[in-house]
């Protein structure tokens, strides 16, 4: 597996920037691409899967979360919501509390493939399914964000972990979204996991230079892992209204927050995170179903204010370009 690992990987952003283009082009760059399986379906999944043909790749899956104990404050929230759908012209679905985002299909698929490296975020896959990735020849990483995490994915047997800092782009992957605040940088989630393990850890989270890379690199980083980086990339199927605000020079800082999904994750501060963070509850992925329509009518609108603008930290550095000329940039 440690041969496979390239020392910068161009994160799985799901949703629209992963492609298999941004894969391609950052393996012949000399980086590693992963495909996010995130949100898709299965089919679109294997769509993904044969456009990048023999180019060494990841494929990242979504563990589904546990449903919500109580759904109470998310039925709370769904009514907060109203003034939201009423502004933007759209229903409220009702709550949709079980999905699964095809979990087993999208293993499947793993399996059936034999896909080199696959990694897991939200959650720890279980061990039957790390058996059966193992036995098809793939390696299996899991995104932890502290050492209680990291602990927790032991137990399942991966290859390596990806230690994802507070500073991180998009959804953090911690299994506690009450007690996550995203306080702590890479190279602090990298020494506290590399403190339990010898297994190869992957650092990733605000990482916008290759000095920042080679630091990561230095301070034990198997490899770095780089999202928010390649949202401009020109391979990147980033939305424009994505594209548009990190252009935009609009946009001070960005915030950890639930309130477009239900699971904390960091994104550019604009009026919705504003208005609706303290409130919302722990809930994914029913918040972010919840939400979809409102995000969805914003960017139809080309509003970014409902708009879930996932970047990390380093975001002000994002700039666009062809792939293969930004990871030359970070590449140490
Ligand atoms: C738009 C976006 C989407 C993301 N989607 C995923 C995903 O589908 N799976 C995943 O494991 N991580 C995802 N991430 C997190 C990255 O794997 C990585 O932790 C993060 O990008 C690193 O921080 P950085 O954005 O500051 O470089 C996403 C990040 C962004 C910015």
């Amino acid at each position: 597996m440690r041969e496979l690992i390239r020392p910068l990987i161009v994160a799985p952003m799901a949703g629209g920037p992963s492609t298999p283009p941004l894969v391609i082009a950052a393996a012949e760059a000399g980086g590693l691409g992963f495909l996010a399986a995130g949100y898709q379906t299965p089919a679109a999944v294997e769509d993904e899967l044969r456009a990048v043909g023999g180019a060494p790749y990841g494929l990242n899956i979504f563990v589904p979360r546990p449903a919500p104990a109580d759904v109470e404050p998310l039925e709370r929230y769904r009514q907060l919501l109203q003034v939201e759908a009423d502004r933007y012209g759209v229903e409220l679905p009702p709550l949709r509390l079980a999905d699964d985002d095809h979990f087993p299909a999208k293993v499947d698929l793993a399996v059936a493939y034999g896909i080199p490296l696959v990694s897991f975020t939200f959650g720890v896959p279980g061990p039957d399914v790390v058996a059966a990735l193992h036995a098809a020849g793939s390696a299996v990483l899991i995104t932890v964000t502290s050492p209680d995490e990291a602990r927790l994915a032991l137990t399942a047997g991966p290859d390596a972990l990806i230690a994802q800092g507070g500073t991180a782009g998009g959804h953090a992957s911690t299994v506690d979204p009450l007690a996550y605040r995203g306080t702590a940088t890479a190279a602090e989630v990298l020494a506290a996991v590399r403190a339990i393990t010898d297994l190869p850890v992957i650092a990733a989270g605000g990482v916008a230079s290759a000095a920042d890379v080679r630091d990561l690199l230095d301070a034990g980083a198997a490899a770095v892992q780089c999202g928010t980086s390649f949202l401009l990339a020109d391979e990147a199927g980033t939305r424009p209204p994505h594209r548009a605000a990190l252009l935009s020079g609009d946009y001070r800082e960005t915030v950890v927050t639930r309130a477009f999904t239900g699971q904390p994750a960091r994104g550019l501060r604009n009026r919705f995170i504003d208005e609706y963070s303290a409130a919302a509850p722990v809930g994914y992925p029913a918040i972010h179903h919840l939400t979809a329509p409102i995000r969805a009518a914003a960017a139809a609108r080309g509003d970014q204010s409902a708009l879930h603008l996932w970047a990390g930290t380093g975001f002000a550095s994002a700039r666009p370009g062809p792939t293969a000329a930004l990871v030359e940039d970070l590449l140490p």
